[in-house]
């Protein structure tokens, strides 16, 4: 039972069927292509890609591996050419070299190498076609950052003690970003990244004796001797027995300008140091800028900052320097939500209280505002820094894994999407709350709220609790759910112009392939999840853009992890070759999602 509607524009095509297949799946009548693959040239002068033959200079005029967060900028009023911005997140080692040559124990030191060259972000040009879709052209403003690239510094934390490395007495000065993930482009035409799961890459926490480091560390998920890829052999900069600072350069949100190749990109500390996703702009009603942020942790938190200045219209080179000035000045909060439905009714089940929704008011939570902080116990520098921990004294409300968070063009509401959280109500941990109302959530939600963005009250509710819409702890936001894809762990969020939202997932906890969904959010067919596209086998979907005409989605991880011996797909290239992450355009003639 549930509402029904008629067709929506923007979600008008016939959904995809869940499947395991190792392709990516699309609606009948419409085409794709993969834009651009791991290896592929970026920069002038790249060499082809070579599986056999790699080399980290190469890598490092290459299309970097794990493709997740997408933007595609135009570079002009038609749309015609357009900046196409990419992370790619991390690497797998063992997918990635030829079978027999990679040993996780020994890793040589160039494969370390072509791994710092494989992370960090892609900027390529992308073309409109006549014939449909995109395609990336060579161009000036293609470039290549790496785990070598400088990165400046800025905000209220730039040159504290807990940034100064040997390196870098200044601590003003990063090489490298890692690890990067959900992101978001900006009004004036720059792509804000959030630097995830940084913890994975420092070695030797335990050698620390101090027990307020010690505590800081294991908040953060820093812990135990070698790290996985072993960098800390050929750089000291990952021995946190060497260079205890270097783990507190990570873990920001950092800001790419692709209009400038020369550009130095930056990192923003006033935005706070966790596992960042996303950091989405809204353009308050005063004109001060609010960027939104989620921490990807279970029982982590959902943050906001909000500048001090006013946001300058337009893409110019003065209002550029002028908008990212505006993220380095400004308060940082993180969020309480609040129910109002009796916590009786509130079983953990997923059931629906008396009230027919998950919903309740919101309060933001200042915890520091240039170099005054608001939390007992912590200097300003130590809020920016430690920011979990600053948090964790404030009373915010631990989410189900705060994925990407976006605000909705059309009618101004903000989304999260909550991936999940096994460990809800588990022993010791905290149980279902209105705004986290499954224990042992496999499946995830999607959360909305409205506010203006300068304030610090909102009201919220949720749209989506996922998973099959056969059992009952799911909800649809009151649609039909006989007439609903099933959905699990959405991840990564993008509207289309009709402010419909679009849901990538990783991890399908339903047993079938990840994917893209459409679900419009305003009238009789809110909460109609409708499934785009399914991603091969082992692959994440990410990135997701939607245009009137083309729809760009990252396939990640494809095959991750069976190894370049005997890989489980073997998309994009097909035969026996070993898969690659890559970008896909989907487009039809005529606009997508309207027949
Ligand atoms: Fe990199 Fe939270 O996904
Ligand atoms: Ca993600
Ligand atoms: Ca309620
Ligand atoms: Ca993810």
């Amino acid at each position: 039972s549930g509402r029904q509607g008629a067709p929506v524009p923007g979600t008008d095509f016939d959904p995809v069927a869940p499947n395991t297949a190792d392709a990516v799946v699309i609606p009948e009548g419409y085409e794709q292509r993969v834009l651009i693959r791991w290896g592929d040239p970026v920069v002038p002068g790249a060499p082809e890609f070579d599986f056999h033959n790699q080399s980290a200079a190469a890598q490092a005029k290459q299309f970097g591996y794990n493709n997740d967060f997408v933007g595609l900028i135009p570079q002009d009023g038609s749309g015609k050419r357009n900046f196409l911005v990419v992370n790619h997140e991390y690497t797998t080692e063992v997918d990635m070299f030829p079978a027999g040559t990679y040993d996780p124990e020994n890793p040589t030191e160039e494969q370390v190498r072509i791994a710092w060259a494989a992370h960090g972000l892609s900027v390529v040009q992308a073309e409109r076609e006549r014939s449909g879709g995109l395609k990336v052209v060579p161009s000036r403003y293609n470039r290549r950052i790496t785990m070598d690239t400088e990165f400046e510094v800025r905000g209220p934390a730039a040159g504290s003690k807990y940034l100064k490395t040997s390196a870098d007495p200044s601590g003003r000065v990063v090489r490298g970003t890692q690890n990067n993930c959900a992101g978001g482009v900006t009004p004036w035409g720059t792509v804000l990244s959030g630097e995830e799961n940084f913890n994975q890459y420092f070695a030797n926490a335990e050698t620390v004796t101090d027990p307020v480091q010690a505590e800081r560390l294991a908040r953060y998920g820093i812990s135990g001797g070698a790290s996985t890829r072993k960098w800390e052999r050929f750089d000291k900069r990952w021995d946190i027995a060497q260079e205890p600072n270097e783990v507190h350069r990570f873990g920001w949100v950092v800001e790419i300008d692709p209009n400038d190749p020369d550009s130095r990109p930056i990192k923003h500390t006033a935005l706070g140091r966790f596992k960042h996703e996303a950091a989405n702009v809204k353009i308050a009603k005063d004109g001060r800028v609010v960027v939104y942020s989620g921490d990807d942790e279970r029982f982590d938190y959902i943050y906001k900052f909000v500048s001090n200045g006013k946001y300058k219209p337009g893409k110019s080179a003065h209002a550029r320097r002028h908008n990212m000035s505006l993220l380095d000045d400004g308060t940082l909060y993180v969020a309480k939500f609040t129910g109002d439905s009796p916590a009786s009714e509130i079983d953990g089940s997923g059931a629906l209280p008396s009230d027919g929704e998950f919903d309740g008011v919101g309060e933001w939570i200042p915890l520091a505002s240039g170099n005054k902080s608001f939390v007992d116990g912590f200097t300003a520098e130590e809020v920016y820094v430690f920011t979990r921990l600053a948090a964790d004294k404030v009373g915010a409300t631990k989410m189900d894994r705060p994925e990407d968070i976006e605000p909705n063009p059309v009618n101004g509401r903000i989304y999260a999407a909550l991936t999940n959280n096994s460990d809800r109500g588990a022993s010791g941990k905290a149980g279902a709350d209105e705004a986290n109302p499954r224990n042992g959530n496999r499946n995830g939600h999607v959360l909305e709220w409205e506010e203006d963005g300068a304030g610090t009250r909102f009201v919220w509710r949720l749209l989506l609790v996922c998973g099959d819409p056969a059992t009952a702890d799911t909800y649809f936001g009151g649609f039909d759910k006989n007439a609903v894809s099933p959905i699990s762990c959405p991840d990564n969020l993008a509207f289309d112009s009709y402010g419909n939202l679009w849901i990538s997932t990783d991890g399908n906890a339903l047993g079938s392939n990840d994917g893209l969904f459409s679900v419009p959010v305003d009238g009789p067919n809110r909460g109609q999840v409708k499934q785009f596209l399914t991603v091969p086998i082992g692959a994440e979907a990410c990135g997701p853009v939607v245009t009137d005409d083309v729809v760009l989605v990252a396939v990640q991880h494809p095959g991750e992890g069976a190894g370049a011996a005997n890989p489980e797909s073997h998309w994009p290239d097909g035969g026996s070759a070993n898969p690659r992450p890559a970008i896909v355009a989907v487009w039809k003639k005529g606009r997508i999602g309207v027949r």
